[in-house]
């Protein structure tokens, strides 16, 4: 397992390109599963998780090419046996997505139970029930869900909790149920929209998405789309606050500013001065940096995914910023390791109290999950001496050689090689 190894401390100046979002572009390949027809992706990130993603569609012999950085081309002609092994599901949770739309299309679906992860239990209950209001037969047996529908018929579904892949799911599977789907208590995350455009591009007819109700017409059939993934502003947004905590001035070229809006706003509170552009931001860190309160919240709120990045630049603010992590329940994996660090915090249920400013020492942390090891790494900038940061693959999933952009930042970072990865 690969390991990163940072000398800091380090100032932090440049510019950088953010790729596409893996949180949209993971929905999108499930979404060729609708169709016989290719579906071409662009922008699409070359992190692990778009890999696991291809490999489960070959699985499930969909015809997968890669024909250039960033392109993906998808033809799903067949499916004859419509099964996600646990092998791959365990691995990304993410692969739960193909269970509506081989349902949908096929009539049945095998996918395996993801199981938890490090962050929290992450059950799939309200993909079910959805999938169960739009007629599905499902039953749970063996840790898998074995799932069963000639035809889905639309139907009314309000979800009991705020999920992102839940809707997504059901807004795609309600693309070829006969009648009107209408999804209440949807969340409203740029990437649900980002899937909802590729949908309408393939003949899906979808209103609402962007909105906490969304309403889908159901159709015979979806025909084959090309579609360029929104850029990820969860990797933007970990990059402006690398620039912040290394006192640095960092430029974020590509991405959607209004999607990073709650988190533009809070560093600007904390005393980093920003410039807005259509497709740019530009973080520039004033010192000393003032500590602020956050609580992570469905978009537009602060995303629960910066919420790690966030709390190691609350260690080099000035004050007690509490952190409160409303999304998941075991969100604080980091903390332990910032705390080796030397950083003040103090977790109690779903609050983390950081004081500061306090030195970090660089030291040998590991990485627990993906946006976890992207705060260590953070800290490892601001630490004085060397950080060695452990099962990078973590990483890997989420972000596109972070070494080499922070090297290319300025950073003292490199990548050095451990055993090979887990089997993936
Ligand atoms: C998506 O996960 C993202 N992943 C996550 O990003 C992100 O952290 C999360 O949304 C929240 O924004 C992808 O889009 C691939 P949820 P998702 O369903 O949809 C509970 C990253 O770092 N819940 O929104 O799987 C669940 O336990 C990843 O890129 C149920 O109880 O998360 C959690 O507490 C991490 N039952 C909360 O809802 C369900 O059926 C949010 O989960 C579904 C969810």
């Amino acid at each position: 397992m690969d390991r990163l190894r940072i000398k800091g401390k380090c100032r932090l100046e440049g510019r950088l390109r953010v790729g596409g979002a893996k949180n949209a572009a993971l929905p999108a390949m499930a979404a060729c599963l609708l169709t016989d027809q290719p579906v071409a992706l662009e922008n699409v990130p070359e992190v692990r998780d778009i890999g696991t993603m291809g490999r489960l569609l070959s699985h499930l012999q969909v015809k997968v090419e890669h024909p250039g950085t960033r392109s993906w081309r998808l033809e799903a002609l067949d499916v004859p046996e419509p099964e996600a092994p646990y092998d791959l599901v365990k691995r990304m949770r993410a692969s739960v997505l193909c269970l509506g739309p081989l349902v949908a299309r096929f009539g049945r679906a095998r996918v395996s139970l993801p199981g938890g992860c490090a962050i929290g239990a992450r059950p799939i209950d309200m993909h079910i029930a959805g999938l169960r209001r739009l007629g599905v037969e499902i039953r749970l047996e063996h840790g898998y869900v074995e799932a069963r529908c000639a035809h889905l018929r639309g139907a009314q579904f309000p979800f009991p909790g705020v999920s992102v892949t839940g809707p997504e799911n059901l807004m795609m599977a309600a693309t070829l149920a006969r009648g009107e789907t209408v999804l209440r208590n949807c969340a409203a995350e740029p990437e649900v929209s980002d899937l909802a455009d590729l949908l309408r591009r393939m003949g899906a007819h979808i209103e609402g998405d962007g909105s906490d109700v969304i309403h889908i017409q159901g159709v015979e059939q979806l025909g084959g789309a090309e579609h360029s993934i929104l850029p990820d502003r969860i990797v933007a947004g970990t990059f402006l606050m690398a620039g912040a905590i290394t006192g640095g001035r960092v430029g974020v070229e590509g991405c959607r500013p209004a999607d990073l809006i709650s988190t533009t706003d809070l560093l600007e509170r904390c005393g980093c001065r920003i410039e807005r552009a259509e497709n740019s931001l530009l973080l520039e860190a004033q010192e000393p940096l003032q500590a602020h309160d956050v609580r992570t919240a469905p978009h537009p709120g602060f995303p629960t995914d910066l919420q790690a990045q966030y709390m190691a630049l609350m260690t080099q603010a000035r004050g007690s910023a509490i952190i409160t992590e409303t999304i998941f329940e075991n969100r604080f994996m980091h903390v332990a390791e910032l705390q080796r660090m030397g950083a003040d915090i103090r977790v109690t249920g779903r609050h983390a109290v950081v004081r500061g400013p306090t030195p970090l020492e660089g030291t040998k942390l590991m990485a627990t999950d993906l946006r976890a090891s992207a705060s260590l790494v953070l800290a490892g900038l601001a630490a004085s001496g060397e950080t060695w940061v452990d099962r990078v693959y973590h990483i890997d999933r989420g972000y596109e050689s972070i070494e080499g952009t922070l090297a290319g930042l300025g950073a003292a970072i490199e990548r050095l090689p451990g055993p090979p990865y887990p089997s993936a």
